[in-house]
C-alpha cells in the first residue's frame, strides 16, 4: 500500500469509503487512473466486513433472471425502478464472475466436468435458492481478497483514520464554470488536522445511516456521512424513510449486542417463537419466517408490543449438529461467547436497524446531481429496492453500479480538469470552544432513542411530529457547536447523524399511506399510485 503522507492531494478519482462498493470501483478504475480511498478507520473496517447472508444471482438451472426481477419487485412493493431492477439483475452474474477473478470464494456444492455448482442458500422474498455465500462470512470473504487486492495495486493509494468532512464546489474556489465538485476536505483523525484533497471526480461509498437508531446491526464507521455531505452541497436525496429494520438481531440485555442472526438461518429451517414456543409467522403471510423482511420485522414488532415481552426466538435446533456446523461456523462460535448454543438453545432476537433503502439519488451510470460527483453503494438511491430492499440484493447493486461508474468515467475522466485548490482551503479549523466527548454521547443517544421511539418500525403522524421538533432542536444545538468546537470522529458523525435523522422525518411526514417498510398507524392502507419522496435542497439547482 502507498501510504499517503502530504498533508494535501490531488487525484483523477477520490473515492470515500473502503466497503464493497468503494473497492471495487478502485480496481476497476487502477488500470487507467490515479486513485485515492480516503477511509474513516481501516481499511477493512465497513458493513461490508460483517455481512453474511451472501449476494443473490441466478445460478440455479430452475431459476431465471425474470424471477429475480419480479421477487425484487414484490419485495419493493410498487416503488422499484423497473428499467434499474432489470438492469442491476441482468449484470449479477458477470460481476459475480468478476469476483471470483479477484480470488473471492463461495460455498460449492458439486464440481463436474469443469461446471461449478454452487452451494445457494435461500433468504426471505426469493421463490428459489439464489444466494452465493461463503458459509455465514461472505461480507468477510470479499471485503479481505479485495482489500488484498486494492493493497498490491499501484495506482491506488489508501488514507485510512481520514474522515471526510464536507465537499468543495467550484464557487467556493470563486471558479464560476458550470458548478461542479472539485475536492473534500478531510479531517485527519491521527494529526487531528483539516486537510484537503483535489480530485477530477469524486465518489460517495461512504454506506448507508442505520446508526440513527438505538439498536442496529451496523458498524459504527457507518454514519450517514455521504448522504449529509451531498445534502449540503445540494444533491436531492429519496425514500429514506424507508430504513429496513432486519428481523433478527441477538436479544442481550447484559450488555448491547448488534450482532446479526442471518436470514439464511431461517432460509435453512429456522422457526421463529414466541416465549411459550407456539410459532407466529404462519398466520401473517404464506410464506412464514421467509415472508419479506417488512412483514417479518413488523410481526416481531406486535408480538413484543402485545404480548410485553423483550424479545422472540430463533430456533434451529430441529438441524443436526454437523448441519449448523458446516453452515453456520461463525454465527455458531460467535453465539458461544455469549453463552447460547445454536445447536441446542433457542436464541433471543429482535429487530433492529439494517439498512437504508433511499440516499442520493443516482442515475444509471452513478451520477448525482452535482457535477464530478457520483454515489455507489448503501449511501445511494438507485430504484433497485423500491418501499423493501430484498435480501441479499445490496452487495449485488454495490457490485453492478461500480462497474457501470467505471464504464461511463473511462468515458468522461479524459475531458474533466483537476482545478487547484485555494490556498486558503489548507488552513486548519480553528477551535474556540471544548466540548466534552460525555455532551456528544448523551446527544447522540438522545437523537438514536427518538428515532427508535417514534420513528421505528411503527410510525404515527404524531409521534413523527414529535420525534421532528426534538430533533431540529438538537440539530440547531449541534450546528452551533460545529462551528465553535474542536474538531473529533465524533462531532463530525453526530453532525452527519442528525442532518440524515431530519431526512428520514421529513421523508417520512411526506408519505400518506403505509407501503413496505414504512407502516403508519394513521395512514395504514396503499395510495392507488406509488412514488418515491423525493426531498429537494434549497441551494438544488437543476
Ligand atoms: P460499507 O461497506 O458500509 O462501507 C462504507 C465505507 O465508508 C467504510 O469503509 C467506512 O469506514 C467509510 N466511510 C463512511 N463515512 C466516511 C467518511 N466520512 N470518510 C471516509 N470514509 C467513510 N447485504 C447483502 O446483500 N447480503 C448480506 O448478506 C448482507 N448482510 C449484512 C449483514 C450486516 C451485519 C450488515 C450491517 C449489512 C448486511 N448487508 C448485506 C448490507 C450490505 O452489507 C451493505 O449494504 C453493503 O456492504 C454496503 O457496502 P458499501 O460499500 O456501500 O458501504
Ligand atoms: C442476512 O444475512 O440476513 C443479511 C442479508 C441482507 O441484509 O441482505
Amino acid at each position: 500500500m502507498k501510504k499517503y503522507s502530504k498533508s494535501d492531494y490531488q487525484y483523477d478519482v477520490l473515492i470515500i469509503g473502503s466497503g464493497i462498493a468503494g473497492l471495487s470501483l478502485a480496481l476497476h478504475l487502477s488500470s487507467k487512473y490515479k486513485i485515492m480511498i480516503a477511509t474513516k478507520s481501516k481499511i477493512n473496517e465497513s458493513a461490508t466486513l460483517y455481512a453474511q447472508g451472501g449476494i443473490a444471482a441466478v445460478f440455479d438451472e430452475k431459476d431465471s433472471i425474470d424471477s429475480h426481477i419480479k421477487d425484487t419487485l414484490i419485495a419493493g412493493n410498487g416503488l422499484c425502478d423497473h428499467e434499474v431492477v432489470s438492469f442491476i439483475i441482468n449484470n449479477a452474474r458477470q460481476c459475480i464472475n468478476w469476483l471470483v477473478s479477484n480470488g473471492i470464494s463461495f460455498d460449492i456444492k458439486s464440481c463436474s466436468k469443469g461446471k461449478i455448482n454452487y452451494h445457494l442458500t435461500r433468504e426471505g422474498g426469493h421463490s428459489y435458492r439464489r444466494i452465493l455465500h461463503n458459509a455465514d462470512c461472505t461480507g468477510r470473504e470479499i471485503q479481505n481478497n479485495l482489500v488484498n487486492k486494492v493493497l498490491i495495486n499501484n495506482n491506488i493509494d489508501v488514507a485510512e483514520n481520514i474522515i471526510a468532512m464536507d465537499l468543495i464546489t467550484s464557487d467556493n474556489n470563486n471558479v464560476y464554470i458550470p458548478r461542479r465538485v472539485i475536492g473534500a476536505w478531510l479531517w485527519n483523525c491521527n494529526k487531528k488536522q483539516v486537510e484537503t484533497c483535489s480530485a477530477k471526480v469524486i465518489v460517495l461509498a461512504t454506506g448507508g445511516a442505520s446508526r440513527v437508531y438505538r439498536y442496529t446491526t451496523n458498524p459504527d464507521v457507518v454514519s450517514g456521512d455521504g448522504i449529509a455531505m451531498a445534502w449540503r452541497i445540494g444533491c436531492r436525496v429519496a425514500n429514506l424513510e424507508f430504513n429496513q429494520f432486519h428481523p433478527t438481531c441477538l436479544f442481550y440485555p447484559k450488555g448491547q449486542s448488534n450482532f446479526l442472526l442471518t436470514e439464511a438461518l431461517r432460509g435453512e429451517g429456522a422457526l421463529l417463537l414466541r416465549p411459550n414456543k407456539s410459532r407466529f409467522m404462519l398466520d401473517v403471510h404464506e410464506r412464514a419466517e421467509l415472508a419479506p423482511r417488512d412483514i417479518v420485522s413488523r410481526a416481531i414488532d406486535y408480538e413484543i408490543k402485545h404480548n410485553n415481552i423483550d424479545c422472540v426466538y430463533l430456533d434451529i435446533t430441529h438441524k443436526s449438529p454437523k448441519f449448523i456446523h458446516d453452515h453456520f461456523p461463525v454465527i455458531y462460535n460467535k453465539l458461544l461467547k455469549f453463552g447460547f448454543d445454536l445447536t441446542k438453545d433457542i436464541i433471543p432476537v429482535v429487530p433492529a436497524a439494517h439498512y437504508t433503502c433511499g440516499g442520493v439519488i443516482v442515475d444509471k451510470s452513478g451520477r448525482t446531481d452535482i457535477n464530478c460527483l457520483y454515489a455507489v453503494g448503501e449511501v445511494s438511491y438507485t430504484g433497485l429496492h423500491g418501499a423493501n430492499r430484498m435480501a441479499s440484493n445490496s452487495l449485488l447493486e454495490c457490485l453492478v453500479y461500480s462497474w457501470s461508474i467505471a464504464k461511463n468515467l473511462f468515458q468522461m475522466l479524459p475531458n474533466i480538469n483537476l482545478i487547484d485548490l485555494l490556498p486558503s482551503f489548507k488552513k486548519t479549523h480553528y477551535a474556540n470552544h471544548f466540548f466534552s466527548e460525555r455532551d456528544i454521547k448523551n446527544d447522540l443517544n438522545s437523537i438514536k432513542k427518538y428515532m427508535w421511539d417514534h420513528v421505528g418500525i411503527v410510525r404515527t403522524t404524531k409521534s413523527l411530529k414529535y420525534a421532528k421538533h426534538e430533533i431540529n432542536i438538537l440539530k440547531k444545538k449541534i450546528n452551533n457547536q460545529y462551528v465553535n468546537t474542536h474538531l473529533s470522529r465524533q462531532m463530525l458523525e453526530i453532525r452527519n447523524l442528525v442532518q440524515v435523522a431530519e431526512l428520514i422525518i421529513n421523508s417520512a411526514i411526506n408519505r400518506k399511506e403505509s407501503r413496505g417498510l414504512h407502516f403508519i398507524d394513521d395512514y395504514p392502507d396503499l395510495l392507488p399510485n406509488a412514488f418515491p419522496t423525493i426531498l429537494i435542497p434549497s441551494n438544488y439547482i437543476k
